[in-house]
């Protein structure tokens, strides 16, 4: 099939399975590149798929040469249809690990679920025998809990209606948009399916089984950003949902002695989960411009393995009384606030690809299904329907 890019606003329905290759290649090249020693030999990563996750399972295994066990939600291809970005990266990621002689099993299932607990723990129990790191990656827009009960997630603000500048991902063009106040029940919902209350389940799950290593670390990611988003994400139902997240770390710590959890707070990158925040991607697009003028841009895959290298195999990890380790440091400078928020002031539609990396941004979006990369060419035939080795080898 030939496959191009069916793009509907900040989702593309297409992924290309030569392009996705391509992406998890470069960002194994990049954390080769960076000589991480030490780190964890045993990683289950939970949402493992894409963007921050995929970055960590990467890491993990070709920084720190780790056994892994991803964890995703994706669709493969029927053959009509192309499978989802996560799919191809995950088949490409595993094809990589094994030419490197490291081990890597993956599940596609609900992380939410008990059945898929059950099956991470037995898979480690078979395999690995305890794991010594567990990254909690998760970007859902719905969960069911135990009881059988669906939450919603919702990107809302939660107390009055919040207008700002946004960028009009159609047209690419400066609309005015207003996001409205969560209705009764959705910060309960969003708290529900992006809190920390499946963290600590999965927690609780490994550790009755004895899966867990002693002193095991156990990471999850978080996002605060500047004042400008504050109405619409830390101080949203998003950032709620976050703050229990954070809450959720210390309760960890508190119940089990021997695992270390924390809360990475990351930088604003585009991925499927953060594209479609309301108002956000204008945000992007001036923060690219800004800090790659500067020189501190960075993507997934650098932000991750700086968190392993500079962060957590250091002797002494650089969290705050909240277990938050700052890798969002750069982003947070003054230096580049100040720098974005007199971009923000003066953004128009005649003016935006000036002021801000419209480019980029896009650059990015395209990179995640697959598509834009120079070497790939786009006009051959190529096969949608990709095994991914170590689900094919457990149907079998
Ligand atoms: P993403 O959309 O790229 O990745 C989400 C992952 O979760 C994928 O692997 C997907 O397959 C998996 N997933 C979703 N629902 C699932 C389910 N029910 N069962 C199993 N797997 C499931 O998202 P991204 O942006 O990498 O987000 C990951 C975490 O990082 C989130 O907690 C997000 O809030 C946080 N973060 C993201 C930032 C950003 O700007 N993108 C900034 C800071 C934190």
């Amino acid at each position: 099939m030939i496959v191009e890019p069916k793009v509907r606003e900040f989702i593309c329905t297409t992924a290309h399975p030569q392009g996705c290759k391509e992406n998890v290649r470069e960002q194994i090249a990049y954390v080769k590149e960076q000589g991480i020693t030490g780190g964890p030999k045993k990683v289950l990563v939970i949402g493992a798929s894409t963007g921050y996750g995929l970055a960590s399972r990467i890491t993990s295994a070709f920084g720190c040469h780790a056994a892994t066990l991803g964890i995703m939600f994706e669709k493969p291809s029927n053959g009509k249809r192309t499978a989802t970005p996560g799919w191809y990266n995950t088949a490409a990621f595993e094809e990589e690990a094994a030419k490197e002689g490291v081990y890597a099993k993956s599940i596609n299932g609900d992380a939410f679920s008990k059945e898929v607990k059950e099956q991470a723990i037995s898979i480690i129990k078979e395999d690995l025998g305890k794991v010594d790191m567990v990254i909690y990656s998760l970007a859902a827009p719905r969960r069911t809990d135990a009881q059988g009960k669906m939450w919603v997630s919702t990107l809302k603000t939660t107390d009055k209606p919040f207008t700002e500048k946004s960028l009009d991902l159609r047209t690419n063009t400066i609309v005015t948009k207003t996001v409205e106040p969560a209705e009764e029940g959705e910060l309960e919902g969003t708290v529900k399916v992006m809190g920390g209350e499946d963290w600590m389940d999965w927690i609780d799950a490994l550790k009755a089984a004895d899966v867990l290593e002693k002193d095991a670390v156990t990471v999850a990611y978080s996002y605060i950003g500047p004042e400008l988003t504050y109405p619409i994400y830390y101080d949203g139902t998003i950032g709620q949902a976050k703050r229990h997240l954070t809450k959720t770390a210390g309760e960890i710590n508190e119940k089990y002695e021997d695992v270390k959890a924390y809360i990475s707070v990351n930088k604003a990158l585009v991925t499927q989960a953060s594209a479609a925040i309301p108002i956000v991607p204008l945000y992007f697009a001036i923060l690219y411009k800004v800090m790659k003028e500067q020189g501190t841009h960075e993507g997934c895959i650098q932000q991750i393995a700086r968190l392993f290298k500079d962060k957590l195999l250091v002797e002494q990890v650089p969290a705050d009384e909240k277990y938050q380790i700052r890798i969002d440091d750069w982003e947070l400078d003054d230096k580049v606030q100040n720098q974005v928020m007199e971009c923000w002031k003066k953004v128009t539609t005649e003016n935006v690809e000036e002021v801000s990396d419209i480019d980029g941004y896009w650059e990015d979006f395209y990179h995640m299904f697959g598509f834009h990369f120079d070497n790939i060419d786009y006009t051959e035939d190529t096969e949608v329907q990709v095994e991914i080795p170590s689900l094919k080898a457990d149907a079998q």
